[in-house]
């Protein structure tokens, strides 16, 4: 399929004579996919057993009349009110021991076996009456998982559910105590029957407790997913099934969900994002009504290694969200941008959410591609610009391997989390860093899981704040040519949230010949500037051994370490600290840049290099030497602007 717009639909939300009229406004302005379904149960199973199906097949029907492909959601998010009398305990409790109420959504328990079965039989009336329909593309399961905080549930059905577990787990009850540190505190346990979720407890619970607790559940929701993949394949092995994911979210293992999907989606909401993320003021402030310029590609480039190469955005914010504490109107253009800038990613598939701003209910002040009056908002006349520019340039192809990978891994997220040493010491924050940083130079950045065990074709491989080393890991590190960039914090705990016997970062002397002897964390303003720019915080290594010292900072504590291609960065860096690092390894790698201007972006898809300027002003960029010439747009870019660039050749 080429690259397509699509758009997210309710008929359920509107009046039946309106759909032939809404389905042909879509296809008109080149819309090829709609996804529905996905919160629908109370329409389609009003009362237990009692099924109405018909209007969901009528709605195929009629935009399938269109031309277009219908990706159905199930709809096991938004569990009908009955269900809570069916079952009151599948209701998910906090960390509090409280259980959460009906009446928004996403009030399921991933440990309620009950519920995952309710979620396997609605899944299956769903197989069985539409997976023959001409209209059917595909399957979306559930809706983004873990939203609004409910991957964790403090329930007696996890508490059962993580006993089991950890059962099968660690076999005897002698080893889990020994895996865990439990003769500290006297905190031995003599069976598994005696174990409870890590809550409610006096102090902090030992992190490799807690630590298991999040790997349990996590695989909670990759078995939830498994159960409705499974009978969704069955009937249709052709279809795909497809996951909606979020921005900034981990506190579930992605790559280990989507072992049971075909496609990973996510929904790119830039401007909320920016709003409720970390980053400085300046920078939210800046991007105000664009978003921070490297996040949406952050996803786009993780969702990408998690669906094994194939990836859609599900949603795409179309005009103002409702969710943020300030919703900003979006730049004029950047509904447009953003779906481009997917697409040059690698997206197959960039669906706005949604067709028409809803007057009732929790989402009435989010923006739609139409008004609530039916009438074009703006984002319907972007949204058609996309479509026809796609034709226009013929964009097809793959996003082309980057020169640079990082490795993004959830349990390092959960891992720092539990015990941050540093209060906001966070996994992702380093790997998005040096994303920022490689990427500015309008390189080509990969995300890649920690179970990669080739690096062949990179120039340089980054690894920061890993939690712990695989044996696979370090032998990929030790087999790859090009340079490498490893720490802080990378492989300074065993899979079992201890200190290495040898300490970290845990590799052999001849790789590395450096042992972090002593850990210095910092409150936030307590920089320590290090030598020839850039500084150090939150966190500095003091490190013995025979590497190589390459940056220190005015203390004289070594900053960056290297020996052979092997680089090691023992602190946690401002901006300017990080990009002096990266640009020191690019040097070093001999990795050609290219030059932007600040808020331009860009990245290779097939035969073209797309850039996207993020910028409230316009920027000029030059013609790189590897280009031909302009598919779209030139050097001269408006704010909000694309240009797309002929590569000489595709690689
Ligand atoms: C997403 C969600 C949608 C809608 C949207 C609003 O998180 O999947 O159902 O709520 O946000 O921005």
């Amino acid at each position: 399929m080429n690259p397509s717009i699509g758009v997210c639909y309710y008929p359920e939300h509107w009046l039946e004579e309106w759909w032939d009229n809404d389905a042909r406004r879509m296809a008109e302005i080149g819309i090829r996919i709609v996804r529905i379904g996905e919160f629908a149960w109370s329409r389609l199973e009003p009362a237990p057993g009692q099924l109405q199906l018909g209007w969901i097949i009528r709605a195929m029907d009629v935009l399938g009349r269109h031309g277009l492909k219908v990706i159905v959601g199930t709809p096991t998010a938004t569990p009908p009110r009955w269900m809570i009398d069916k079952h009151p305990d599948m209701l998910a409790m906090d960390r509090e021991g409280r259980r959460k109420g009906f009446g928004s959504r996403r009030h399921y328990d991933f440990s309620h076996l009950g519920y995952r079965e309710e979620c396997a039989r609605i899944t299956h009336i769903l197989a069985e009456a539409l997976a023959d329909h001409p209209a059917l593309a595909g399957w979306q399961t559930d809706n983004e998982y873990g939203c609004h905080g409910t991957t964790y549930s403090y329930s007696p059905a996890a508490r059962d559910g993580f006993r089991l577990w950890l059962q099968h787990k660690y076999q005897t009850i002698e080893a889990l105590n020994r895996a865990w540190g439990n003769v500290f505190w006297s905190m031995e346990y003599s069976s598994f029957e005696q174990i409870d979720l890590p809550n409610l407890l006096v102090c902090e619970a030992a992190p490799a407790h807690e630590l298991d607790f999040r790997r349990y559940s996590s695989d909670q929701v990759a078995a939830f997913n498994k159960v409705q993949f499974d009978i969704l394949k069955a009937k249709r092995p052709d279809l795909p099934v497809i996951h909606n994911f979020m921005s900034r979210y981990a506190e579930f293992d992605h790559y280990d969900v989507a072992e049971t999907l075909d496609i990973a989606s996510w929904d790119s909401y830039p401007i909320g994002h920016l709003a409720t993320s970390n980053e400085p003021d300046e920078i939210k402030r800046h991007y105000l009504r664009q978003g921070d310029p490297d996040n949406a590609a952050f996803h786009h480039d993780l969702y990408r290694a998690v669906g094994h190469g194939r990836w859609w955005i599900m949603e795409q914010q179309p005009g103002p969200v409702n969710w943020g504490a300030f919703n900003p109107d979006p730049l004029p253009g950047m509904a447009r941008l953003w779906a481009w800038e997917a697409f040059a990613h690698g997206a197959e598939v960039v669906s706005y959410f949604r067709w028409r701003q809803a007057p009732f209910a929790q989402e009435q002040m989010h923006a739609g591609l139409l008004r609530p009056d039916s009438e074009p908002a703006p984002g319907y006349h972007e949204a058609e610009q996309v479509a026809r520019e796609l034709a226009e340039t013929g964009l097809e192809g793959k996003a082309l391997q980057g020169s640079i990978a990082l490795i993004y891994d959830y349990q390092s997220e959960w891992a720092w989390e539990i015990q941050p040493q540093a209060a906001g010491f966070r996994h992702g924050d380093h790997v998005r860093a040096l994303y920022s940083a490689f990427r500015k130079h309008g390189l080509d950045v990969d995300i890649l899981p920690p179970s990669t065990s080739n690096f062949a074709g990179y120039d340089i491989v980054a690894i920061p704040a890993l939690l712990f080393w695989t044996d696979a890991l370090r032998e990929a590190v030790a087999n790859f040519e090009g340079h490498v960039l490893i720490g802080p914090r990378t492989g300074s705990k065993t899979e079992n949230f201890a200190i290495p016997a040898k300490l970290g970062p845990d590799l052999p002397q001849n790789l590395l010949d450096a042992r972090v002897m002593r850990v210095d964390s910092l409150p936030a303003g307590v920089d320590v500037a290090v030598k020839g720019g850039g500084a150090a915080r939150l966190w500095r290594e003091k490190t013995e051994g025979g590497a190589e010292v390459i940056m220190e900072d005015v203390e004289g504590v070594p900053v960056l370490l290297s020996q052979g291609k092997l680089f090691y960065l023992t602190a946690s860096g401002d901006r300017a600290l990080i990009q002096r690092v990266a640009d020191y390894l690019l040097a070093e790698a001999d990795t050609s840049i290219l030059t932007l201007p600040a808020g331009v972006r860009c990245r290779r898809r097939g035969k073209f290099r797309i850039y996207v300027n993020y910028s409230s002003g316009p920027q000029t960029i030059a013609l790189a030497a590897d280009e031909t010439g302009y598919v779209l747009g030139d050097t001269e870019m408006a704010p909000a602007g694309i240009s797309v660039a002929k590569l000489a050749r595709a690689d």
